[in-house]
């Protein structure tokens, strides 16, 4: 399936007129090409944080941010979480379709063949200093993978398909021995009779000295956690996924620089925000109106973590699924979670606040993600790591598409100059 031509427009500007196409996507939505534009009037759009922006046609993924729609390869997010395991998930974004039983176990044993990073690697961890945050060790890591499997580097030769599997499992195993490190702990080698989620608990908690029984449910949290995580579409670390591929970069350079871009606090690192929000107002006084005020106050650059969306105008579908699961997993630790209670409060008092109905501001992924990762015994520097595990798939699958894609050029967005006009350089001792 293409983007099907609909209609003719046209652009007036300074006396003429550019013909341009009007395409619509399978679901509808319609962008105007203005690949000509520049060339034939001499303009250029002028659109900061490409709000309007089509920057590629995409199979990928689907949204629709005003009916809070989330779709991978046409399959609903949550039908996906419902019924799929993650590797399920990563093997259709990647493919394109979800794979029967004998593919499922093919890819889940390749998955457990390239599970082992290189044992040289193991040093690096321990060459950071004690504090580091794990989301820088996991983009060096992961662009260091180019130098031990160097072969893969070669875009003609490499064999993709390995290289990605590679890539899914060594990305959990790399997350898994950080931690460790971070708590002075051996590292825990992943094993062959586990599953990819079972696997990752199990090289987190265990020890060469104990062996932690990995608790279904936990395993099935995660699961759908990595699940809702797995794509969305054109986001910030997507498009730089697909920006340094552009230019040929490896994909492990590409996704070490997803990881970076992941890692901000607009975007995947919110996760870590939210908690750290939801602990200050705990140790403080619980007073929740508080900080909605500050949150609204325009002078204060203070903004609720875990609220707003570019793209979704009504509730994200991934906080329902995290919101459930999060009150599911607590149940289940029989623990009482006083942060779920300020979530909760917040989120009603937020969305009773005309500041927010207004801006159409809703609980995103990241506001009930933080609290489900705790009672997994996930610490809150690893939050975005998590984020960022789920979303290897979704980043693979824009990847392998752009490079595919005929009309994929390189990303190169252009500027409206407002610095100085040309002037000449003053000799530095006539300089004031
Ligand atoms: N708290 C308070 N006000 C907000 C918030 C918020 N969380 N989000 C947006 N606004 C206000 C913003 O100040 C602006 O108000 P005004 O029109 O008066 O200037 C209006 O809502 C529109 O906001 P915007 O900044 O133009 O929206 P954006 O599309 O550029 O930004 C966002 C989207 C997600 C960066 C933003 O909502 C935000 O900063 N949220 C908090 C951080 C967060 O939770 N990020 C995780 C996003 S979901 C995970 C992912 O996929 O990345």
């Amino acid at each position: 399936m293409k983007m099907e031509k609909i209609e003719n427009a046209e652009i007036h500007v300074d006396n003429r007129k550019l013909a341009c196409s009007v395409y619509r996507g399978t679901e509808g939505e319609r962008a105007i090409d203005i690949r000509k534009l520049r060339k034939e009037t001499g303009l250029i759009t002028y659109d900061p944080g490409f709000v309007n922006t089509g920057s590629c046609a995409s199979k990928v993924t689907f949204i629709d941010g005003e009916k809070g729609i989330l779709r991978y390869r046409g399959y609903d997010v949550a039908d996906l979480a419902e019924k799929c395991e993650f590797v399920e998930v990563a093997y259709l974004l990647i493919h394109g379709s979800l794979p029967n039983a004998e593919q499922k176990a093919h890819y889940s044993r390749l998955l457990n063949e390239h599970s082992m990073i290189h044992e040289d690697m193991k040093e690096f961890f321990s060459h950071y200093p004690e504090h580091s945050h794990p989301m820088a060790i996991l983009s060096a890591m992961v662009v260091s993978l180019s130098s031990f499997y160097p072969e893969l580097n070669d875009g003609d030769k490499e064999d993709l398909a390995m290289t990605v599997t590679r890539m899914i499992s060594k990305l959990r195993t790399i997350a898994a021995f950080s931690y460790k490190k971070s708590i002075g702990e051996p590292a825990v080698y992943p094993r062959h009779d586990l599953r990819y989620c079972e696997n990752f608990l199990n090289m987190m908690f265990s020890s060469p000295v104990r062996k932690e029984p990995i608790d279904p449910v936990m395993t099935e949290a995660l699961n759908k956690l990595l699940i809702i995580h797995a794509d969305h579409e054109q986001n910030c670390s997507a498009s730089v996924v697909r920006s340094v591929g552009s230019a040929g970069a490896n994909l492990y350079a590409s996704i070490s620089a997803g990881i970076c871009a992941l890692w901000g606090p607009l975007h995947g690192g919110a996760n870590q925000h939210v908690i750290e929000m939801l602990e200050e107002i705990y140790q403080e006084d619980g007073d929740v109106d508080k900080l909605i005020e500050r949150a609204k106050n325009p002078r204060s650059p203070f903004r609720l973590m875990g609220f707003g969306h570019r793209v979704y105008k009504s509730y994200d579908p991934r906080a329902k699924i995290a919101k459930e699961l999060c009150k599911k997993v607590i149940a289940a630790t029989n623990k009482n979670d006083p942060l779920l209670d300020i979530a909760l409060e917040l989120e009603e008092k937020a969305l009773a606040d005309p500041y927010f109905q207004e801006r159409n501001l809703y609980p995103n992924v990241d506001f009930y993600t933080g609290l489900t990762y705790r009672e997994l015994g996930i610490p809150t520097n690893m939050f975005t790591v998590m984020f960022a595990i789920g979303r290897l798939p979704g980043w693979i699958a824009q990847w392998l598409e752009m490079k595919k894609d005929p009309d994929s050029r390189i990303s190169r967005p252009r500027q409206i100059y407002t610095g100085p006009n040309a002037r000449r350089v003053v000799p530095i001792n006539e300089r004031k």
